[in-house]
C-alpha cells in the first residue's frame, strides 16, 4: 500500500523505528526496520512529529501481544520499504493531544493545527453530514436552494449591522444580512414557492457561547401553509438528520407548548425539558403575607413562585449562598428558601408566615421531608428568569440531566409584541414581518401587548435551535405594525418601501423558518460552544486571532470609500 500523512508520534524500539501515521481517516502504525531496507531505515532516523510523509510498504498483522484494540487499525501495520519525506514541521506551538486543555487563545491563533485534532475533524465531518442531509431532505421534498445578496440593506433581527462602504456611491452603505428574511419574502411574492438557503448571517450583537457575529442558518420559506405543516416538515428533516448522521431515532411529534406555558413552569421561552423543578406560582398564599417580600411584590401586581428542589434539604449555607448571588445576576432582589427537615421547617422568613399559608404551601409544593422550597418574589420577568436560570444551575449542580436524552420542543403563539420600559416603545418579540393572529388584529393598535402572534421556536434540550413564524402578507397589516413598533410611513418607506410595494402584487400566504445550523451541529456533536464546530470561528470580542481581523486600513484606501476616522486610532 501507499499511505500519506502526518507523523502523529515516533518511537525508536532499538532499532526499529515506528511513526504512527495520521490521515484524515485515523492512525496507522507504520514499521521502519533495518532488516528490511537499511537505507530507508536511516532516513526515518531524521523524521520528527507533524512531517509530512509518503510510504510504500506491506500490510502485516501485528505480531502477538502487540494488538491495539483502541485503534480501528490496531490489528495490523504496515513494513515500510520505500520512504519520501515530503515536508518537514516546525515544532507545534502546542500537543495535539485531544486530551490536553490548551488554551483557547492559542488554539484559536493555529486553527489550522488545531483542526488537524481528530475531535475537531469528526466536528466538521458531522457538520457536513448535517447540511449534506439537509439538502438530500429539502430536494426530495420539493424545495429550490436559492442565493441572496449579501451587499444589502438592513433586515431588522434585532441586532446591529455589520456595513459596508460603498466606494462609487460616497457616504453610502450597505448592511450585510441579519438574515435573508425580506428576500426570501420576496421570492415567495415571485412564485418560487418551496426556498432554502444553507447561509451566513452577520450580527453585530453581544457574543457568548452559542452566538457569533457570522453563523449560518438553514433558511425556510414556504407559500400556501399553515404552521402545522412547517412543523411537519421540520420534525421529518430533524428525523432524518438525526439518522443520517449519528443513526438515532428521535420520536415525532415534538413537546408543544404555548409561550405563557414555557414562562409559567420554565421561567424561560427556550425551556430545558429534559428535568422537573417546574416553577408554581404560589402568589396567593401570600397576598396577605406578614413577609412583607412576599407581599407587597404581590401588591404591586408582581408575583411569587416557588420551586421545589426534592432532596436537596442538606444543602450547605454555601451552596445557598452561590444560589441567592446566582439569582441576583437576574435581578432578583433575593432567593428565599425554606428546608423541610425530617420533624420541622428551617428558614430565616419562617418566623413571618403563618400555619394557614405553611399548609397552603405544604399543599401546594407537594412539600415532603427532605425537600429544599426557594422562592423568588417581584415583577413576573425577573421572577421568571431569575428562577428559570436558578433550574438550569441546579440541574447542573445535583445532575439532573441525562446527557443522551434529544427533547425537542415547539415554543408557540408568542407576543406579537414586547415593551421596552428603557426606551418606552413597543419591539418586535421575532422581527416586524410575524403574522397576528387573526383574531388579535383589531387589537394592534389600542392593545398591542395582547396580540398574539402566529411564530414559533424549536427549543432542542434549552437551547433555540430555530425560530419563524407566519407572516403578513397584506400592506394593511405591515403598515400597522410599523405605525405600532414606532416607524413612521416616511421611515418605513425609506427602510422598506421596496418590500411594501412588493406585497401589493398578489402576495400569496406564506411563512417559513430558520434553524441555527451551528447549534444544532453543536448539540449533535456533544459541544457546548458553536466555536468547536466553525471551522475558524472569532472571539468573544468578535476578532480573528488568526488573520488579526479587524485591521486598520490606510488612508489612501480610507479616502477612497470617502471615510475619515472621527477618533485618532492607535
Ligand atoms: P432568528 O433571529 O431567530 O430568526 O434566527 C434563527 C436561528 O439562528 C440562530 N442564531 C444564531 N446562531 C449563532 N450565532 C448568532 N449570533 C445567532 N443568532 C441567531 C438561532 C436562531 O434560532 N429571519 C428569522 C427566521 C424566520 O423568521 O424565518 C431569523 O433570523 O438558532
Ligand atoms: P431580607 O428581608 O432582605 O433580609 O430578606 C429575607 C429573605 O428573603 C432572604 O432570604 C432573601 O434572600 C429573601 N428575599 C429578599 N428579596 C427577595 C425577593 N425579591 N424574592 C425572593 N426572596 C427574596
Amino acid at each position: 500500500v501507499t499511505l500519506m500523512g502526518w507523523v502523529q508520534k515516533r518511537r525508536d524500539h532499538g532499532g526499529v523505528i515506528f511513526i504512527d501515521l495520521r490521515d484524515k481517516t485515523g492512525i496507522t502504525q507504520v514499521v521502519f526496520n533495518p532488516d528490511i531496507d537499511s537505507e530507508v531505515h536511516k532516513k526515518a532516523h531524521g523524521i520528527r512529529n507533524e512531517y509530512v510523509l509518503a510510504i510504500r510498504g506491506r500490510v502485516s498483522a501485528r505480531p502477538e501481544g502487540t494488538v491495539n484494540p483502541n485503534l480501528k487499525t490496531g490489528e495490523i501495520e504496515v513494513l515500510v520499504n520505500e520512504l519520501s519525506i515530503l515536508n518537514e514541521s516546525h515544532t507545534l506551538p502546542f500537543m495535539l493531544d485531544e486530551n490536553l486543555e490548551l488554551a483557547e487563545n492559542l488554539r484559536l491563533k493555529y486553527r489550522y493545527l488545531d483542526l488537524r485534532r481528530p475531535c475537531l475533524q469528526n466536528n466538521l465531518l458531522i457538520r457536513y453530514k448535517t447540511t449534506r442531509s439537509v439538502r438530500n431532505f429539502l430536494d426530495k421534498n420539493g424545495f429550490l436552494e436559492i442565493e441572496t445578496p449579501f451587499l444589502t440593506k438592513s433586515t431588522p433581527e434585532g441586532a446591529r449591522d455589520y456595513l459596508v462602504p460603498s466606494r462609487v456611491n460616497p457616504g453610502n452603505f450597505y448592511a450585510l444580512p441579519q438574515s435573508p428574511q425580506l428576500f426570501k419574502q420576496l421570492l415567495m411574492i415571485a412564485g418560487f414557492d418551496r426556498y432554502f438557503q444553507i447561509v451566513k448571517c452577520f450580527r453585530d450583537e453581544d457574543l457568548r457561547s452559542d452566538r457569533q457575529p457570522e453563523f449560518t442558518q438553514i433558511d425556510m420559506e414556504l407559500s400556501f401553509i399553515t404552521e402545522e405543516d412547517i412543523f411537519q416538515i421540520i420534525e421529518s428533516m430533524i428525523v432524518n438528520i438525526f439518522r443520517d448522521v449519528l443513526g438515532k431515532e428521535i420520536p415525532v411529534p415534538f413537546a408543544r407548548l404555548c409561550y405563557n406555558e414555557a414562562i409559567d413552569q420554565f421561567g424561560l421561552d427556550k425551556p430545558d425539558t429534559r428535568f422537573g423543578l417546574k416553577l408554581k406560582d404560589v402568589s396567593d398564599i401570600f397576598k396577605n403575607s406578614k413577609f412583607k417580600v412576599f407581599s407587597s411584590a404581590v401588591d404591586k401586581g408582581g408575583m411569587v413562585k416557588s420551586i421545589n428542589v426534592k432532596g436537596y434539604a442538606n444543602a450547605s449555607r454555601k451552596e445557598l449562598d452561590n444560589l441567592v448571588d446566582h439569582a441576583k445576576i437576574y435581578g432578583a432582589g433575593g432567593l428565599a428558601w425554606i428546608k423541610i427537615d425530617s420533624d420541622q421547617w428551617n428558614s430565616p422568613i419562617l418566623k413571618f408566615l403563618s400555619e394557614e399559608e405553611v399548609s397552603g404551601l405544604s399543599k401546594k409544593m407537594e412539600a415532603a421531608p427532605g425537600d429544599l422550597l426557594l422562592f423568588g418574589a417581584g415583577k413576573p420577568k425577573i421572577v421568571n428568569d431569575a428562577l428559570g436560570h436558578i433550574r438550569l444551575k441546579l440541574a447542573d449542580t445535583l445532575k439532573l440531566i441525562d446527557r443522551d436524552s434529544t427533547n425537542f420542543a415547539w415554543v408557540t403563539r408568542f407576543p406579537l409584541f414586547e415593551y421596552d420600559g428603557g426606551e418606552k416603545r413597543y419591539k418586535s418579540l421575532h422581527h416586524p414581518f410575524t403574522a397576528p393572529f387573526d383574531e388579535d388584529v383589531t387589537k394592534i393598535e389600542e392593545e398591542p401587548e395582547k396580540v398574539m402572534s402566529k411564530a414559533y421556536d424549536l427549543v432542542l434540550n434549552g437551547s433555540e435551535i430555530g425560530g419563524g413564524s407566519i407572516r403578513i402578507h397584506q400592506k394593511e397589516i405591515q403598515e400597522k405594525i410599523f405605525k405600532t413598533l414606532g416607524i413612521e410611513r416616511e421611515e418605513a418607506e425609506k427602510k422598506f418601501g421596496f418590500f411594501l410595494e412588493a406585497l401589493q402584487y398578489g402576495t400569496p400566504p406564506h411563512g417559513g423558518i430558520a434553524l441555527g445550523l451551528d447549534r444544532l451541529v453543536m448539540l449533535l456533536c456533544k459541544e457546548t460552544s458553536i466555536r468547536e464546530v466553525i471551522s475558524f470561528p472569532k472571539t468573544q470580542k468578535a476578532t480573528c486571532l488568526m488573520t488579526e481581523s479587524p485591521s486598520t486600513i490606510d488612508n489612501k484606501q480610507l479616502a477612497e470609500l470617502s471615510l475619515k476616522p472621527i477618533k485618532k486610532i492607535k
